[in-house]
């Protein structure tokens, strides 16, 4: 006889968990269902009693790529366990804090993606990895991925067949910018001459912006030129910028909610200064930024604008050398927007140097809760928190955070 599993909750990758636990992907809580029990998984998974939050997923993929975890669910159910996940990782830290309605972006508006591609016997292969599994499984059509990187598919397949192998895999960043795509393609074959000349003839052919081969630039047709706020960036080849403009959107406000009325900004991870710009039509910003490419990338943004107050620049590894307390004591706000590991040994600092405001952008909420708890320790007040969903149907969440010092 086969046994059934009640799913009692999510975990954080998304995956329904019963008793054990036992970990079932693509359950919901509620649900009484059947399967094969491998480990601590299950595979081959019956839904006996659905919960009244399934929903049949949009996308034909859904079942086999592994881009997505939470289709099967309904929006609001979505929304409700994400906002839950940051409450849970507060609790947990003994925090309490106002939550603000979550901003998820609307599908279809993913301007960066990273598709894997394999040149194959008939021609190439591109998509995303599999449910668990390192192979690629091939997409036509993708509910999150913007039209315009949908259709750009072909360009990953062309890569693939010129200058990948049937044995490794191609990594083809693709991002749209104001003029173009934006390809960077990393593990693909050394380059020589033929090969540069095709890839600049493919360049041509498909009107890209720019194309960069393992990090070599093999073409720019035009600058690939990114917008924030109303400046204009080019950022390196691959760069970091936030998923959708609508996530960016929804953080720039935030922060410039929580900057309000600042003179001086320290803006830590910069990166090429989706936050810089914004806030330098308010206040001096000094950009900090661990890649020397990202900085130069907003040094030039910085002296093509017109009308923005000083954004100073400087490249330092803030995890092993923070900007000190007295270093701090010069910005009357603090944006800080680390990457998943937080920013523990820049928060000590901070937690110092009693610097008034601090927004605090977090793409890892558990992290983030044990930032939190040192800022609140130190006399801040968590005035409230925005969460952002700019990666639809996956587990990912993100939140803008405000801090005062209490007086
Ligand atoms: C989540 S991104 C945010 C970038 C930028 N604020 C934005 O919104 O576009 C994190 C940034 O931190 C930078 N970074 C990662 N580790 C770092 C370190 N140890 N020191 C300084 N910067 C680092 C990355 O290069 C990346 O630009």
């Amino acid at each position: 006889m086969t046994q059934d599993y009640t799913i009692l909750r999510l975990g954080h990758h998304g995956d329904g968990i019963a008793d054990g636990p036992i970990y079932a992907p693509r359950t919901l809580p509620g649900e009484v269902v059947t399967g094969v029990l491998e480990g601590d998984r299950l595979s081959d998974i019956r839904i006996k009693s659905p919960s009244s939050e399934r929903v049949k997923a949009p996308c034909d993929h859904y079942k086999s790529c592994g881009g997505c975890q939470l289709q099967h669910a309904s929006d609001e159910f979505v929304a409700r366990w994400k906002m839950d996940v940051v409450r849970a990782a507060l609790a947990a830290q003994h925090i309490e804090a106002i939550l603000r309605p979550i901003q998820t972006s609307p599908v279809r508006s993913r301007r960066r993606a990273v598709l894997s591609a394999r040149r194959t016997k008939k021609g190439a292969l591109t998509g995303f990895h599999g449910r668990s599994s390192g192979t690629i499984v091939e997409i036509s059509d993708c509910h999150v991925l913007d039209p315009g990187l949908t259709n750009a598919l072909p360009v990953a397949e062309a890569m693939a067949e010129l200058g990948g192998s049937r044995k490794a895999e191609l990594s083809v960043t693709l991002t749209l910018s104001e003029v173009g795509l934006d390809v960077a393609v990393r593990g693909g074959k050394a380059l020589d001459g033929p090969l540069e000349l095709a890839l600049a003839q493919e360049t041509e052919r498909h009107g890209l912006a720019r194309l960069t081969w393992n990090d070599e630039i093999i073409a720019m047709r035009q600058a690939p030129a990114q917008h924030l706020g109303p400046d204009l960036v080019v950022p390196p080849p691959g760069a970091f910028l936030q998923a959708t403009k609508h996530g960016e959107q929804a953080l720039t406000q935030a922060v410039m909610e929580i900057s309000k009325g600042a003179k001086k900004i320290a803006d830590l991870f910069a990166g090429c200064g989706t936050f810089s710009f914004p806030l330098a039509h308010l206040a001096e910003v000094h950009a900090v930024e661990g890649d020397a490419a990202m900085t130069r990338a907003l040094d030039q943004g910085w002296r093509m604008s017109i009308g923005l107050k000083k954004i100073s620049t400087e490249v330092r590894d803030l995890f092993r050398r923070p900007l000190m307390a007295d270093e701090l004591k010069q910005f009357d706000t603090v944006v800080l927007d680390p990457p998943r590991a937080g920013a523990i040994a820049q928060i000590a600092e901070v937690a110092v140097s009693k610097c008034p405001v601090v927004a605090y952008v977090s793409c890892n909420p558990i992290s983030f809760a044990r930032d939190a708890k040192k800022l609140c320790a130190a006399g801040y007040t968590l005035e409230w928190i925005q969460v952002v969903d700019q990666f639809r149907w996956s587990s990912h969440i993100e939140l803008v955070a405000g801090f005062t010092l209490r007086r």
